[in-house]
Order: C-alpha cells, then sequence, then structure tokens
C-alpha cells in the first residue's frame, strides 16, 4: 500500500513538471513562506551601481544597488537580469546565500543573443551559413564567456518563425523556415547548455518567444497575430518543440495575443501543450513586464487580476514587473491561486537552479580570473571571423566581379564604410572599440593600401553636404565601387519594424550617382531583414549581403572580397521583388490561380506589374565558382511505408575555384487533402568541392518527412505522388517524382 502511494505521489509531481521530488527542495519549500515563494518567482533588471535614479537620492539614503541587495537578503527576488561581470554577480550572490534566512542561490541571467564579449553575426546571418554546428560553436563561446562573468541563464535562443520582413525582431532568429529554424534551435540550445548544465561554461537556454511572436500581424512589433492551429502547429511551434527535446529548461511567453487572447494568459499552449503534449519540466518566464500589459490589452481590470491569469495560465516567473511579488502571497491567502500552483511553480525554479549546480557551487561562475582569461580570447575572434565569413551571402555577381583583383584601385563608399553598425541589435555587453570596420578590414588586408580610398557618402538617413560629390569623384578615380548601404542597428531588433524594407533614400540617392559614374559597383549590404532592392542597388553588378557581423565584420568582408575565402552562405528569407510583396515566403501555397512564371497573365495571383517570383529566393547564394547539378536517382523509385528513400545525386565544379555548396533538399505533395506549401525544405548539406571535382550527395526521406498537419490538426501522412528537388536555391533543383505507397 505504501509503496503504492509513493507511487501516486511521485507521479503527481512527475505530472506537473517537475520530475520525482527532491527532498532537499521539498525541505526548502516546506519553510519557505509565500512571500519568499513568490520572491523565487521574481525576475528583475540589475540595478547597478551609480545608476542615473540615485543622482536625486536623499543623503544617506540607499542606493538602487543596495536596495536591490537588502530585497535579496530579504527573499523578494530569485534571478536579476543584464548585470555586469563576476564582481557585480558575487556581491548579489553573497547577499542571497549568506545573508538571506533561506540561502537560496540567486540565477543570474542576461541577454547574450549573438555573443557576451565576443560579439558574433547576428542569428539570421548565422542561419545563412546554413551551418547548425557553427551557431552551437558560436553558442558555446557565448556561453563561455557569460558563465565567467556570473550568468547562469541566458535569454536565448530566438526561435521565431519569422515571415515578415517588415517585422525587425527577424534578425534575432533563424529566418522564414521551419526546418531551418528548428535545427538552429537545437543547435543553439545545445551550445549554451553545453555537456552538463552545472558545468562552469554551461547556461540555461530559454527557447523565446512563445508561440508564433514572429506572426505579428502588418509585421508590427507586439501586434495582434491571427493564426490557425494547424499554421500555429506546422511552422511556429516545431522549433520550440526542437529546442525543448534537446533539453532547454526555460520557455519565455511573448507579449502578444492569438486571436484576442494573450499569450499571457493562453493556458492551451502554455500548460496542455507545452505541460501536457510536451511533458515539458523546465520554466516559463514571462517576457518583460508582460503580465503587468494584460491590463493594456484588456483582459485584466488591474494588475491583482493580471498576476492571477498569467500564474494560474502557466507563467511561473514574472519580468521586471515585481507583480508575482505584490500580488501573489495574497492571492494565495485568498484561495485564489491554489497552494498547489505555487508550490509547483517554485519547484520548478529550485529544480532549475539545482540543475545549474547553485546549489552546490553558488560563486562556481563568479571567477573574475576566468572572466578575464574567458574575454575576447585569440580562440572567440577567430571563431567569430570564421562565423562572419561562412554568413555572407553573395546574391549576384555579373562577369566575375569578386573576387577582386589585385592592384585593382578601390572606392570604398558609403555610411557604413567608416562607422560604426558592425554588431546589430542586442549588444549589452561586449566593447565596441574592438570591433574592425570594413575600412580597417581592407587597409589590413590590401597589400597596398594605397589603393584604397574611403568616402562616407551620406549619413545612413541623411545626406552630408558635397556628399555624392565626393562619392562620384572617389568613384571616376577607382577601377571598382564598394557600395557600403543598408540599414543602420537600430532598424532591427526589438520594436524596430519598418512599414518600407528599403534602403534609406539618401543612401538610395548615393548609390544611383555613384552607377552613373560608369565604375563596376559591389554593394555590401548591411542588413537585418530582407529588403526589396530597387534602382542601382537592384542593378549592381555585384551584391554581397553582410547583414552585421559583428566583431570581425572588416576582416570577414576582406577575406571574401579578396577571394581568400568563398562567399557560401544562403538566404533564410525570400528577398521581394518590391515591399508591397510581404509577407513574402517560399513556402507558399499554389492558390487556384498560380501566376506562370513569364509573361503577365490576367486574373492570376500576382500583384500588377511585378512577378509573383521573388528577386532572390530563399535559399540563394553564389559561389565564386559554378556547380553542376546531375543524375538525381531515387532508390527504391517508391517509398515504402516503412523503409527510407535515398536520393542521390552528381555535383561537379565546372569552376577554377575550391567552394562550398549548400545541396538542399524540397519536397512537395502533389495531392493532399489540403493544399500543401509549393515547396518545402527537408534537408540540406554543406559540400566542398575542388576545382573539375565530382561528388555525390546522397538523402534520405522516410514516410515521416512527409507528415503535414491535417484537417483535425494531428499530424497525418497520405499516401500519393510526390515531388523532390536536389538543387541550389528554393526555386532551383533537379526534380523527380515519387509515391508514397499506401501501407
Ligand atoms: C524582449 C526579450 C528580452 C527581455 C529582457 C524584452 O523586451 O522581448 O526578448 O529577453 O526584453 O531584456
Amino acid at each position: 500500500m505504501l509503496a503504492c502511494v509513493t507511487l501516486l505521489a511521485t507521479a503527481a509531481a512527475a505530472a506537473d513538471g517537475a520530475g520525482p521530488q527532491d527532498p532537499q527542495i521539498e525541505a526548502l519549500i516546506a519553510r519557505m513562506t509565500p512571500e519568499e515563494k513568490a520572491g523565487q518567482l521574481t525576475l528583475v533588471a540589475a540595478a547597478l551601481d551609480h545608476e542615473p535614479a540615485d543622482a536625486g537620492r536623499a543623503p544617506g539614503a540607499p542606493t538602487a544597488l543596495e536596495r536591490q541587495l537588502a530585497e535579496i537578503r530579504e527573499g523578494r527576488i530569485g534571478a536579476v537580469f543584464n548585470g555586469v561581470g563576476a564582481r557585480w554577480a558575487r556581491q548579489l550572490q553573497r547577499a542571497a546565500v549568506e545573508q538571506s534566512r533561506l540561502k537560496i542561490p540567486l540565477l543570474i541571467a542576461a541577454d547574450a543573443i549573438h555573443g557576451f564579449r565576443t560579439i558574433f553575426p547576428v542569428p539570421l546571418a548565422e542561419a545563412a551559413s546554413f551551418e547548425p554546428q557553427l551557431a552551437e560553436r558560436s553558442a558555446r563561446m557565448t556561453a563561455r564567456e557569460a558563465a565567467a562573468a556570473g550568468v547562469a541563464w541566458n535569454l536565448a535562443p530566438v526561435v521565431d518563425v519569422a515571415r515578415d520582413a517588415r517585422w525587425g525582431r527577424g534578425v534575432e532568429g533563424a529566418g522564414e523556415d521551419v526546418l531551418l529554424n528548428r535545427r538552429f534551435a537545437a543547435a543553439r540550445v545545445r551550445g549554451y547548455q553545453g555537456a552538463a548544465l552545472s558545468d562552469d561554461d554551461a547556461v540555461l537556454a530559454t527557447a523565446k518567444h512563445f508561440a508564433a511572436y514572429g506572426a505579428a500581424e502588418g509585421g508590427l512589433d507586439y501586434n495582434t497575430v491571427e493564426l490557425t492551429e494547424r499554421t500555429l502547429r506546422e511552422v511556429y511551434l516545431p522549433p520550440f518543440r526542437a529546442a525543448l527535446d534537446v533539453g532547454a529548461l526555460a520557455v519565455m511567453a511573448a507579449f502578444h495575443d492569438i486571436a484576442g487572447l494573450p499569450m499571457m494568459v493562453n493556458r492551451w499552449l502554455l500548460t496542455d501543450v507545452l505541460r501536457g503534449e510536451w511533458a515539458y519540466r523546465g520554466i516559463v518566464v514571462s517576457d518583460y513586464a508582460a503580465d503587468h500589459e494584460l491590463v493594456a490589452h484588456g483582459v485584466a481590470r488591474d494588475a491583482r487580476e493580471a498576476v492571477k491569469l498569467a500564474f494560474l495560465a502557466g507563467v511561473d516567473v514574472s519580468m521586471t514587473s515585481r507583480l508575482y511579488q505584490q500580488h501573489l502571497p495574497e492571492l494565495l491567502r485568498s484561495g485564489e491561486v491554489p497552494s498547489a500552483r505555487l508550490d509547483e511553480a517554485v519547484r520548478r525554479m529550485l529544480t532549475v537552479k539545482k540543475k545549474l549546480g547553485l546549489f552546490d557551487a553558488p560563486y562556481g561562475r563568479m571567477s573574475e580570473r576566468r572572466e578575464r582569461e574567458r574575454n575576447h580570447t585569440a580562440e572567440a575572434r577567430a571563431l567569430a571571423r570564421e562565423v562572419a565569413q561562412r554568413s555572407m551571402v553573395l546574391l549576384k555577381n555579373e562577369g566575375g566581379l569578386l573576387p577582386l583583383h589585385p592592384g585593382q584601385r578601390i572606392a570604398l563608399i558609403g555610411p557604413f564604410a567608416r562607422q560604426g553598425h558592425l554588431n546589430g541589435p542586442w549588444t549589452l555587453f561586449d566593447d565596441r572599440r574592438d570591433a574592425v570596420s570594413l575600412e580597417a578590414g581592407l587597409r589590413a588586408a590590401l597589400r597596398d593600401p594605397a589603393l584604397l580610398t574611403v568616402v562616407p557618402g551620406c549619413e545612413p538617413e541623411s545626406p552630408i553636404e558635397g556628399g555624392i560629390e565626393a562619392a562620384v569623384a572617389a568613384a571616376r578615380a577607382a577601377d571598382v565601387v564598394l557600395l557600403a548601404i543598408g540599414e543602420t542597428e537600430s532598424m532591427t531588433g526589438e520594436a524596430q519594424s519598418r512599414s518600407e524594407i528599403v534602403v534609406p533614400a539618401p543612401q538610395q540617392a548615393l548609390a544611383e550617382a555613384v552607377a552613373a559614374a560608369g565604375k563596376p559597383v559591389v554593394v555590401l549590404l548591411r542588413t537585418g531583414r530582407a529588403l526589396a532592392l530597387q534602382g542601382a542597388v537592384r542593378g549592381a553588378q555585384a551584391i554581397l549581403v553582410t547583414w552585421f557581423l559583428g566583431l570581425e565584420t572588416g576582416n570577414a568582408v576582406s577575406d571574401v572580397l579578396l577571394g581568400r575565402v568563398s562567399p557560401s552562405g544562403r538566404l533564410p528569407v525570400s528577398f521581394p521583388q518590391a515591399p508591397g510583396q510581404v509577407p513574402y515566403y517560399y513556402a507558399r501555397r499554389n492558390t487556384g490561380r498560380p501566376a506562370a512564371a513569364g509573361a503577365f497573365q490576367e486574373y492570376t495571383a500576382r500583384y500588377r506589374g511585378i512577378s509573383a517570383r521573388p528577386l532572390y529566393p530563399f535559399g540563394h547564394g553564389l559561389t565564386y565558382s559554378t556547380i553542376r547539378y546531375d543524375s538525381l536517382e531515387l532508390s527504391p523509385a517508391r517509398l515504402p511505408w516503412d523503409e527510407p528513400l535515398r536520393l542521390r545525386a552528381r555535383l561537379t565544379n565546372t569552376g577554377t575555384r575550391e567552394v562550398e555548396e549548400v545541396v538542399q533538399l524540397y519536397l512537395r505533395d502533389r495531392v493532399a487533402s489540403l493544399a500543401r506549401p509549393l515547396r518545402e525544405l527537408k534537408d540540406f548539406r554543406k559540400l566542398a568541392l575542388a576545382p573539375g571535382r565530382t561528388a555525390e550527395v546522397e538523402f534520405t526521406l522516410r514516410r515521416e518527412d512527409l507528415t503535414f498537419i491535417g484537417l483535425d490538426n494531428r499530424p497525418v501522412v497520405e499516401p500519393g505522388e510526390f515531388e523532390v528537388w536536389v538543387g541550389p536555391s528554393a526555386q532551383e533543383g533537379l526534380m523527380q517524382v515519387f509515391e508514397l505507397v499506401a501501407q
């Protein structure tokens, strides 16, 4: 009987998401007051020494930092984010583990989105490498640096599929494709969390922003999302699932509402799907004061009601608002929040702290020596350069303009030739003085730096007096123009939605004037999103997408321009023909009136005057060679229900340089109970190929790869005919048809 009861208790604990009970944690929960429990569920922004708020404080009154330390001692705070360094972290940890009643360690968090001290390319750029293993390595390096500074919890990765280029936060994720997002989500989680969470170089990963935050109407940040359960399950949830499948133990609930229900109160997603269907055991944290925002959404009358709704829906931890601290104890006493729910959330938080090794070694990550040793190592810089080299995408290269030839006179023109804007958004802990500009990188790389002339031409968003004239003169005197234009760092990232995804007007004017000088132009496009390229930018002889490449920008771009490295990145987002075409993504459905690729046809699905095809499709990117694809063979010719199908194709490097090709496998379900996308990426591989060499690439498809979310919102596979492509982008490739044979 006793065994039976124990079993039941264990089963109950497991069902609440915390796994078998841990005696240390249970003993703590038994001793905690409601205030201490609410404290554990409170994450606040770091109060730093000499905050501006301290300036007006009365003589002798405590500083913001002192007040925060006092709160930690009182057990009113469980976690703090975005502070600075091991010394600061130790100070806070001491207050928690030496001076608070229960001595529960504090959890230090940070937003290290694409690097900590060493800034790597923005996540969208990294996705363009089509090498998840690279993202795993940069995430590992980020974790090493962050963990040495006391951080145990990273508020990353962003795993939001983003299909509307107006939305500014697409820069933080892996673009428009489900598979790419899944693979990068998993890679980044593995990189952050390392071999074991308790290691002194591991940080907890957070899959965010749950869920479908990127589907904001009109691409407007924080906006409402209208979405069917089918699309949610097919497109937006899989990257979260991928992150959790490799062990992420934090999920962030997003700001927006889906069809009127804010994510913060979406019990179905936060509890039924996350805990029930997926058996997730980690914590759910709110986004920044998102509990309080329930009042603005109009679903809670006041802060107290907001807390009740969010907490009962499944949000365990509140970020920055302090509302849990203020209202949970009283909601418990009034009976509106059951004590079992409070204990469950606290149990999850303490379990995470335990897994991070914080109970055994609360100061384990807070070593100033290690912080110094791991700060900007040569290894980290080399990795930043490698990732940057492999993230650039060569959209166009007429007449083999790139790589540049030795001895060419170069005019480096544009607002990004000299200035900053190298790192992109979300870099809170870096030292910008270390970043290498395009000018510095090129000067260091050129055998004769006198061959380089640098002229800004304009500011990113305004003209400079005489700027265009100086730029045109420099272009005339050069053999080739490098035009460094695009977006500033502040045009992408949170709350940076753009209504027109174009190169800003003063830069477009510069491009037109420079093109008229008649010299070949290479556009170096700095951007955190797909842009609709127009006029002289679109018409340039060569276009290299350089995104925001981080610390090693100038060096990495020079490596590619001068041919030390062949570009090997591919677009993780489609580049549309015109700004008004967004949202544009390759995995669209056909419609009943698809527009033909060629001449304009009335009454088909296209905008007036523009092709229905993108300017550059998803997956597109050139190398410094040409690759021929041939002989796609399927074996067997039909896909059996329970056995795999092997696809083999031959690739030949028909050019003169060694390059790396991203071979992509796409699928289309010809006839199904629902209209299926024109193509869906099913696999990809980056392959090195020497000039003149032929290689065979092999992929495997199984029945599971043919799954989609059916009419009843459940996964289904339907027998029938499928088209499959092996090729260099979502618009090209060798095609074959096969049949999935019914069981
Ligand atoms: C963002 C989150 C971030 C948080 C804390 C919010 O505004 O949406 O992604 O983790 O701030 O910095």
